[in-house]
């Protein structure tokens, strides 16, 4: 299996630096431990190579030391045995808990993906009905739409069947369209970023809110911001932290006298896109809103207290913050930034 290298200048960074601490450790006197440097290669190592790389280059290290020792003819021979074996320990010690590290930073991160991809899930039930009701409308036309295509087929009326047979076609593709961003949201893996129209994503996004909308008798609006720059995301991840503040917003308004739920979006500070969610609802009193996004946080019997936790991992993984602010006279504003000027795709021609 090929070494897992994801920068490459690195390998060549890393044999020159090997290099350079090899010819230091063998023209010096066997007095001076110059060999313990290995160890800044070990943890450079750690941070781009997989686990057998860098077990690779510590031994790589390690060997280097030895073989200096040998050529190094100055100096206490019992002193070069000494720093030698100091040298040796000390790569392998670090190369041992640096990989320690890395694994449990690896679980963790694990851990965060599928702690994402259950609330995902958990919010996809509270969906159910709202989905289903989207998902029947195009269905029953179709139905229609075939009943009504055969009689004027019946009737010898080729035209008008040609047009039922369209309202079919674009019908079911509305709700394959729908199937499509449903699977998406069940994915397991985290998708790839793209460069995303963030109020396409959110007119796409309310069809599966509006039937819980409807439920808490609230009005869902838009406040879009025309000219928006394209940002680089994970559509999937953004897509779940709207969905987050929505049903949150839907939460807080829905035993208000006006519910009112708006999702808005903005030109933040100079490359920054701001998508807020503000609400009519029963506000941010007695809520802490200096845990709201901490993990478990949350006011409500039933509530998990993830929403929150989950969205500003991903918006601070996308290189954005979120924060919460009360409104007047009521209410509540959740508001995220994305940087627009993401580096590694190009922006495609609009
Ligand atoms: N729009 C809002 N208005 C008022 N409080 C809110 C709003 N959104 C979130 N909160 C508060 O933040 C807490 C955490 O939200 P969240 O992480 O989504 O977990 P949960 O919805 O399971 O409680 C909520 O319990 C609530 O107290
Ligand atoms: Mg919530």
């Amino acid at each position: 299996m090929p070494l897992l290298w994801r920068r490459p200048l690195l390998p060549a960074l890393l044999v020159l630096l090997a290099a350079a601490i090899f010819l230091a450790d063998t023209i010096t006197n066997l007095e001076i431990a110059v060999a313990v440097f290995y160890v800044a290669i070990v943890l450079i190592a750690v941070r781009y190579l997989d686990r057998r790389g860098v077990a690779m280059v510590a031994a790589a290290c390690m060997a280097l030391t030895v073989l200096s020792f040998f050529l190094t003819r100055a100096g206490s021979v019992p002193a070069g045995v000494i720093n030698c074996a100091i040298s040796l320990v000390a790569i392998a010690v670090t190369a041992y808990l640096a990989l320690r590290t890395a694994t449990a930073e690896a679980t963790a991160r694990e851990a965060q993906a599928q702690l994402a991809h259950i609330t995902r899930v958990t919010m996809l039930g509270e969906l159910t009905a709202s989905i289903a009701h989207e998902l029947n409308q195009p269905l029953a036309a179709i139905v229609l739409n075939g009943n009504a295509a055969q009689r004027w087929l019946a009737g010898g009326n080729r035209d008008e069947a040609g047009k039922a047979a369209e309202r079919i076609v674009r019908d079911a593709e509305r709700a394959s369209e729908l199937i499509k961003r449903l699977r998406g949201l069940t994915r397991k893996v985290a998708g790839k970023a793209v460069w995303l129209d963030v109020n396409q994503t959110i007119v796409e996004t309310l069809p599966l809110v509006q039937n819980e909308a409807g439920r808490n008798h609230a009005a869902l609006r838009t406040e879009l911001a025309r000219d928006l720059p394209r940002i680089q995301v994970d559509p999937v991840q953004v897509q779940q932290v709207i969905l987050n503040l929505i049903l949150n917003a839907l939460e807080a308004v829905k035993d208000e006298r006006v519910r009112d739920v708006t999702v808005q979006t903005s030109l933040g500070k100079p490359g920054e896109v701001v998508i807020a969610v503000r609400d009519s609802g029963r506000g941010l009193k007695g809520v802490q809103l200096d845990h709201v996004f901490d993990a478990f946080y949350t006011t409500r019997p039933d509530g998990m207290g993830m929403g929150l936790a989950i969205s500003r991992s991903i918006v601070e993984s996308h290189g954005g913050r979120i924060w919460a602010e009360p409104t007047v006279p009521h209410g509540a504003i959740f508001r995220f930034s994305l940087p627009s000027g993401r580096t590694g795709l190009r922006q495609p021609d609009r």
